[in-house]
C-alpha cells in the first residue's frame, strides 16, 4: 500500500520537526551569552554597566591611605596598621619573593635578575635619597611601577604591599645602625655560634649548647 507508506512517512517527518521544536525551546534560552551584541540598547552592548557610583561588596576602599599610600596627591610616611613581628615576616617572605630578584636580599640593587642583563640595575634602597623617601612612597612604587620596573598591584594586595614597605624599611635601618642604637647588653659583632658538629651540608649543623666559660680557649 503505497499510499500508507506515504502517510506514515510524512507523520513521523511531521512528529520529529515538532518534537525537535518543543526541544528547541529549552535549547535556546531567552538570555544573550557573555559579551554579546544587543540590538535592544542603543551601545549595543547585551551587558548593562552598573549603574555610576555602584560599588560592589567589600570594595568600597574608604581608607584611602591604605589603598594609596597618598593624602591628597603626596606619599604619606606612616603605616596604616601597627608594625609586629609577624608583619614584618610576612614582609620578608614578601620581599624575598617579588623583589629580590632583582633588588636583591638585602636591598642593595644586586639582584640576580639585573646581573642577567635586566636593562637597568635598581636603585640601592641605602642611598640617602631612597632612606629619606616616606613609606606611602614605597606603597606607591609597588601599587604603580617606577620607571622600567613593572607594578605589582595584580599580584600583591594591598595588606602585604604594606607588609613589604615595612620589611624594606627594617633592611634600611638594618644597613645604617648605629652603636647606639644595638640595645644593651647585646654585642656587635655578635658571636659566631659554636658548632657541636659541623654537618655534612646534607644535614643541619649542631650548635653546642651555651656555657658561661669563654669559648674556643682551652682548645
Ligand atoms: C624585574 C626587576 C624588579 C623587581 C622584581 C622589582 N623591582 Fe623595584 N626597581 C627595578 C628597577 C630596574 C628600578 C629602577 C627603575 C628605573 O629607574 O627606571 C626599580 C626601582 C625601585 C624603587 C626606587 C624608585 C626610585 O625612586 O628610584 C623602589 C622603591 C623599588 N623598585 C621597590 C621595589 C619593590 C618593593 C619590589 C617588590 C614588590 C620591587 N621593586 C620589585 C626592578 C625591579
Amino acid at each position: 500500500m503505497p499510499h500508507l507508506r506515504k502517510f506514515s512517512t510524512v507523520t513521523i517527518l511531521l512528529a520529529t520537526g515538532l518534537l525537535s521544536g518543543c526541544r528547541l525551546d529549552m535549547h535556546i534560552q531567552p538570555r544573550v551569552n557573555p559579551l554579546a551584541r544587543s540590538d535592544f540598547f542603543t551601545d549595543q552592548r547585551s551587558a548593562r554597566p552598573p549603574v555610576e557610583g555602584t560599588v560592589a561588596r567589600g570594595q568600597l576602599h574608604e581608607d584611602t591611605y591604605f589603598y594609596t599610600g597618598k593624602i591628597g596627591n603626596s606619599p604619606g610616611d606612616y603605616m596604616p596598621f601597627p608594625v609586629t613581628k609577624d608583619v614584618l615576616e610576612r614582609g620578608r617572605e614578601r620581599y624575598n619573593i617579588f623583589c629580590a630578584p632583582c633588588h636583591s636580599r638585602v636591598g642593595d640593587g644586586n639582584g640576580f635578575v639585573p646581573s642577567r642583563g635586566f636593562a637597568r640595575k635598581p636603585p640601592s634602597y641605602h642611598i640617602q635619597r631612597l632612606q629619606k623617601a616616606p613609606l606611602g612612597y614605597f606603597y606607591d612604587v609597588i601599587t604603580n611601577g617606577f620607571g622600567i620596573m613593572p607594578d605589582y598591584a595584580s599580584q600583591i594586595p594591598p595588606q602585604d604591599r604594606w607588609n613589604i614597605v615595612a620589611y624594606v624599611r627594617a633592611l634600611q635601618l638594618s644597613q645604617n645602625a648605629s652603636m647606639a642604637e644595638v640595645p644593651a647588653g647585646q654585642k656587635i659583632p655578635s658571636e659566631p655560634p659554636s658548632f657541636r658538629d659541623l654537618g655534612t651540608g646534607a644535614t643541619s649543623p649542631v650548635t653546642a649548647p651555651k656555657t658561661d666559660s669563654k669559648p674556643e680557649e682551652e682548645k
